[in-house]
C-alpha cells in the first residue's frame, strides 16, 4: 500500500486555515456520498483577489490535508487564477497522494469551484454553470473510486 508523503502528514497534523469564516464572500459546500466526507470552503475576496480562505472538513486525513493545501494555494490569487487550481495542482503541492485517496483531492477542487461560483453568483448574478450538486458528487466519486468500490 502506498504511503502518505511527509507534506500530507504535516498538513494533516497541522492544517492551515481551519475554521468558519465570518461574513465570507463565497461558500463552497461539497460532500462525497460514498465515504460520507464533507468539506466546506470559505473565501474572502477584495478587488477580484482572494485575500483569505478557510475550511471545515469532516473527513479523512487526505481530505483534511488537501483542504489545508487548497486554502494555502488560493490565497493571494485572482478569481481567474484560483479557478485554474486543479485537484492535480493540490496533489502535486502535497508531494502526491496514494491512488485510492485521489478522490479526496477532487473534493477540494469542487469545494473551491463552488465557493467561487457562490461568490460570482452573489456579485454578478452569474455563476460558473456547475452541475447540480448531487450529480456532481456522484460523478466525482464514481470516476475516482477504485473499480472494486464502484
Ligand atoms: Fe472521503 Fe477521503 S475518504 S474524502
Amino acid at each position: 500500500m502506498e504511503s502518505y508523503s511527509n507534506k500530507v502528514m504535516e498538513h494533516f497534523k497541522n492544517p492551515r486555515n481551519v475554521g468558519e469564516m465570518e461574513n465570507p464572500d463565497g461558500i463552497g459546500h461539497v460532500g462525497n456520498p460514498v465515504c460520507g466526507d464533507i468539506m466546506e470552503l470559505y473565501i474572502k475576496v477584495k478587488d477580484n483577489k482572494i485575500i483569505d480562505a478557510k475550511f471545515k472538513t469532516f473527513g479523512c486525513g487526505a481530505a483534511i490535508a488537501t483542504s489545508s493545501m487548497v486554502t494555502e494555494l488560493v490565497k493571494g490569487k485572482t478569481i481567474e487564477e484560483a479557478l485554474k487550481v486543479t485537484n492535480q495542482a493540490v496533489v502535486d503541492a502535497l508531494g502526491g497522494l496514494p491512488k485510492v485517496k485521489l478522490h479526496c483531492s477532487v473534493l477540494a477542487e469542487q469545494a473551491l469551484q463552488r465557493a467561487v461560483d457562490d461568490y460570482l453568483k452573489k456579485t454578478t448574478g452569474k455563476g460558473l454553470g456547475l452541475p447540480e450538486e448531487d450529480a456532481d458528487h456522484h460523478k466525482s466519486c464514481e470516476n475516482d473510486l477504485p473499480e472494486e468500490l464502484k
